[in-house]
């Protein structure tokens, strides 16, 4: 089992070095990496350089101090991520006051399509806050890799190159000093990620 996952891993990653200049495909497999997520096999986390929607280069580094609420999608998923963005927006509405203190940032795993201007169009539509970070294709590839982040460019009609992208769509929370804390599964309700994240903000962190 172990030996076929890696082999399977193995036969991907040789894909994606096959055609470096465009990273479609995280290296490893959905199971593994929903596995390393779910059960907290591997440290997930870790830096990151993109471009902001205003067009700005951030790094992890510029959100410390800020509690992160990380989701990885792209702009023309049907449903999931609008799903997602809008229970994130709501939550930010719900802490109030408080929200002051918690940075949602929404990297796209669809950098071709989601251009700076594309993303701040999308964003606007969930909450005045919300930063939208696209980049190129190794820029993404590493903010995924190091949230564990499986995606993966499905095509519908190779002749009008039209696609969508699979992906795993865990909520991360990242605390001040950029140590992740935990994630919320796909369609965790507004309610319960803004409960969920007030202990945090009155600094009960656990860990
Ligand atoms: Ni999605």
């Amino acid at each position: 089992m172990n030996a076929l996952r890696a082999l399977a891993a193995a036969a991907l990653f040789g894909c994606s070095l096959a055609t470096p200049s465009s990273a479609q495909t995280s290296p490893r497999s959905a199971a593994e990496l929903m596995d390393a997520v779910m059960w907290n096999r591997e440290p997930i986390g870790g830096p990151f350089k993109l471009t902001d929607h205003t067009g700005q280069l951030r790094t992890d580094a510029d959100f410390r101090g800020k509690l992160m609420l990380i989701y990885f999608g792209f702009t023309y998923c049907p449903d999931i991520c609008p799903t997602d963005l809008q229970a994130i927006g709501l939550a930010m509405d719900q802490l109030g006051a408080n929200a002051k203190d918690v940075l949602p940032l929404f990297i796209t795993l669809d950098p071709e399509r989601d251009t700076v201007e594309h993303l701040a169009q999308y964003v606007s539509l969930f909450h005045p806050r919300l930063i939208g970070l696209t980049g190129s294709a190794s820029a993404v590839a590493q903010a995924a890799d190091a949230y564990r982040v499986y995606y993966n460019r499905v095509t519908f009609d190779a002749a009008k190159s039209d696609y969508t992208v699979d992906h795993s769509a865990f909520i991360y929370l990242v605390d001040r000093d950029g140590k992740y804390l935990g994630f919320f599964p796909p369609g965790t309700s507004a309610e319960k990620i803004a409960q969920m994240i007030e202990p945090h903000l009155r600094g009960k962190d656990e860990r």
